[in-house]
């Protein structure tokens, strides 16, 4: 069994260079960044602990194997070379082949076929990726399962809830200082507060979840549990002000559901609140959020809402950070404040940008 594994870390299209700075950090030797993810080499254990730790991860991929084939014949013969034997659970599989319409091989559900011929197991969960490019198959293995994105602490979708590696990468491009208090007036299902928690407090977001790399044969649950005891013992019960409002009793009760299934409840205070109706801590600290942007909630009026939420914020709000997810109409310029576009990615399919600034003392 080889002791590193050539892998590529998934991430939400311009997501990527936060990943990667996040995988430096977990000490994931240097690694290129591509579009949609970033290549590295991990041991297993940093497999584990990508999966463990990482706030804006997508899903890792590993490679098993990489082979000129221009026809079934030597398609046959490269899957028969693979050492399955690290990967396979005994569960069965399930294929997803594409190809790039350059090569000769191009019946994806034939390749797929005789993959499934190969590993002699078809339909299950494992999920197992054959990419064909210019004659040359890729064989990659899923290590993750549901995406990373699942954490496992968020009850039924509120209205537009966003991912929570989208959240993670929102705090991040912020520029939030983790001693400072941050305010999310729009908290919907409460993701901004609770990824905003559990980093602070260093909760590792992958704790309460189950991966699919604990269904091979090469997973090491005693290693496993030495790095989960390790992760808890980082943990700090120190976290500043994290004030959760949205005017839909609804969104407050999910919000509060949420914190306390994610062990971050004690730090969260949310309240039916409007955005017209904002209270800040005394001290200065960053409002960051993901405001009604039109396309899917908040219907016609948003543009007052913007006008309304502008005039509270300079008011109220002067020396704060703001870092809002928006989108292509939504109309951030009514705010009348100093933001500028930092980080573009999409939440839902839709192309977002986050907006920041300060609101001028
Ligand atoms: C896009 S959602 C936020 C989703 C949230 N980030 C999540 O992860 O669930 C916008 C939220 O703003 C709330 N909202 C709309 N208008 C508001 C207002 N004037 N004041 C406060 N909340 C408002 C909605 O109820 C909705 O929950």
């Amino acid at each position: 069994m080889s002791t590193r594994l050539e892998a590529f870390v998934v991430a939400a299209p311009g997501l990527e260079p936060m990943v990667q700075a996040e995988l430096v950090k977990l000490g994931v030797r240097p690694a290129n960044v591509t579009h949609g993810g970033v290549n590295c080499s991990l041991t297993w254990p940093q497999l584990w602990a990508v999966h463990l730790k990482s706030r804006m991860a997508t899903r890792v991929l590993v490679r098993v194997a990489r082979f000129k084939a221009d026809g079934f014949d030597t398609l046959t013969a490269g899957l028969a070379r693979i050492d399955w034997s690290a990967w396979l659970p005994a569960g069965g599989v399930d294929v997803a082949a594409s190809t790039d319409g350059k090569s000769k091989l191009f019946h994806t559900g034939a390749i797929a076929e005789r993959v499934v011929a190969q590993i002699g197991r078809g339909e299950g969960t494992q999920q197992v990726l054959v990419r064909v490019q210019r004659d040359v198959v890729t064989v990659s293995i899923d290590a993750t399962g549901p995406a990373l994105h699942k954490r496992g602490y968020r009850g039924p979708a509120g209205k537009a809830p966003m991912r929570e590696t989208l959240a993670a990468a929102l705090l991040v491009a912020s520029e939030w200082d983790v001693k400072k208090p941050l305010v999310d007036p729009f908290c919907g299902s409460g993701t901004i507060v609770i990824e905003a928690a559990m980093r602070a407090r260093r909760i590792a977001p992958g704790r309460h979840r189950t991966f699919q790399f604990m269904q091979w044969p090469s997973f090491d649950a005693v290693a496993w549990e030495r790095l989960v005891k390790g992760a808890d013992s980082d943990v700090i019960e120190r976290c500043p002000p994290l004030l959760a409002f949205d005017r839909d009793d609804g969104a407050v009760a999910a919000t509060l559901a949420n914190a306390t299934t994610a062990g971050v409840a004690g730090q969260i205070n949310a309240e039916r609140r409007a955005a017209s109706d904002l209270v800040l801590p005394s001290t200065a600290g960053w409002i960051v959020s993901n405001p009604p942007y039109g396309a899917r909630v908040g219907g016609p009026d948003v543009r007052d809402l913007y006008d309304r939420f502008g005039d509270v914020l300079r008011e109220r709000a002067r020396g704060w950070h703001v870092a809002l997810l928006a989108s292509r109409d939504t109309p951030v310029t009514r705010l009348k404040l100093p933001l500028v576009p930092m980080l573009e990615t999409t939440n839902g399919g839709i192309p977002v940008a986050v907006q920041s600034g300060t609101v001028p003392s």
